[in-house]
C-alpha cells in the first residue's frame, strides 16, 4: 500500500466562510433580493449564516451583500442575535457571483488559512456537511466540494438547434453544492488568475490544474433557485422545527 501524503493545516489559524448573497434572485420571480426573502419568518441569509456558524471550526464569516443593501444586511444580522463567538463582517458585492466572492475574499483577516465559499441561497445545509468539507481541507486537500449523484439523465445539446449532442455516463456525473472548501492561497490564486465565466469556485481551481476532491453532499443543501424550491425549503424547515426544535 502506498503512503498517502497528508499535510494537516495549522490549527492556530482560523477557518472562514465567505457567503455570496448579492444576487437578485431573478429565477425566483419578482420580490426582494433572494437572500433577504424569508423562510419560516427568518431571512434566507440568516439561515445560511447560522448554518456556517453552527460548525465549530468556522470562526469568521464574510457576508457579501447586495451593494445598496449593506446597511440593511448588517442590521438584519445584528437583529437576529447570531453567536458572539463568530466574527461577522458585511461587504458589498459585485456584478457576477465570482466578483462577489472575490470581494469577500479581499475582506478576510490575515490569520485565516482555510476558506469555505457558501451560497446564501443554500440556507438549510446540515452542519455535518459543513464539517466534512472543513475536515477534508484541514487534512490536506487543497479543494473540496460536496456533491451528489444526479437523479436525472443529463444530455448535452446544441443551444442553437436544440439537437442532442450526447449523453454523458450518469455514473461519472455529480451535482455539486456548497460549501466548497479551499486552502486560502489556492483559492486566492484561482481568483486572481482565472477570469472567464465559471459558475463555481472549484472550477476556477481546476483550471489551475489543482486536484479537487468530492465529499458526500446532502439533499437538504439544495439551492433555492425557483419558486418550487421555496415550498420545499419551508417543508424541510417545518419538519426540523417539529422534530428537533431547530
Ligand atoms: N450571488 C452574488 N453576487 C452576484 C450573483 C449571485 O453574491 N452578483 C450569490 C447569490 O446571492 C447566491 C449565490 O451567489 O447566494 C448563488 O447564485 P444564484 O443561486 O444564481 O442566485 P442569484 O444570482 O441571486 O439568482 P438568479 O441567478 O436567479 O438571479
Ligand atoms: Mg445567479
Amino acid at each position: 500500500m502506498s503512503a498517502i501524503p497528508i499535510s494537516y493545516k495549522d490549527t492556530n489559524l482560523r477557518t472562514a466562510a465567505v457567503i455570496p448573497a448579492a444576487g437578485r434572485g431573478v429565477r425566483l420571480g419578482p420580490g426582494a433580493p433572494k437572500a433577504l426573502r424569508t423562510l419560516g419568518g427568518v431571512p434566507i441569509l440568516v439561515h445560511a449564516v447560522r448554518a456556517m456558524a453552527a460548525a465549530r471550526a468556522v470562526q469568521v464569516i464574510v457576508v457579501v451583500a447586495p451593494p445598496e443593501g449593506t446597511a440593511e444586511v448588517r442590521a438584519l444580522l445584528d437583529a437576529h442575535g447570531l453567536p458572539g463567538t463568530t466574527d461577522i463582517q458585511v461587504v458589498p458585492g459585485g456584478e457576477a457571483r465570482q466578483d462577489s466572492v472575490r470581494l469577500g475574499l479581499a475582506a478576510l483577516p490575515d490569520d485565516v488559512d482555510v476558506v469555505l465559499v457558501h451560497d446564501a441561497a443554500r440556507p438549510l445545509v446540515p452542519v455535518e456537511t459543513v464539517e466534512a468539507v472543513v475536515d477534508a481541507v484541514r487534512a490536506g486537500a487543497p479543494a473540496v466540494v460536496p456533491a451528489l449523484p444526479p437523479a436525472d439523465t443529463i444530455k448535452t445539446v446544441d443551444p442553437d438547434t436544440g439537437a442532442v449532442t450526447g449523453t454523458p455516463r450518469r455514473d461519472l456525473l455529480r451535482a455539486v453544492q456548497t460549501p466548497q472548501g479551499f486552502d486560502r492561497a489556492t483559492l486566492a490564486k484561482a481568483h486572481s488568475e482565472v477570469t472567464d465565466g465559471v459558475t463555481d469556485d472549484a472550477s476556477m481551481v481546476e483550471r489551475l490544474g489543482v486536484r479537487v476532491v468530492v465529499v458526500p453532499g446532502h439533499e437538504e443543501a439544495f439551492k433555492v433557485t425557483r419558486p418550487l424550491d421555496l415550498v420545499l425549503a419551508e417543508a424541510v424547515l417545518a419538519r426540523r422545527r417539529a422534530t428537533d426544535g431547530y
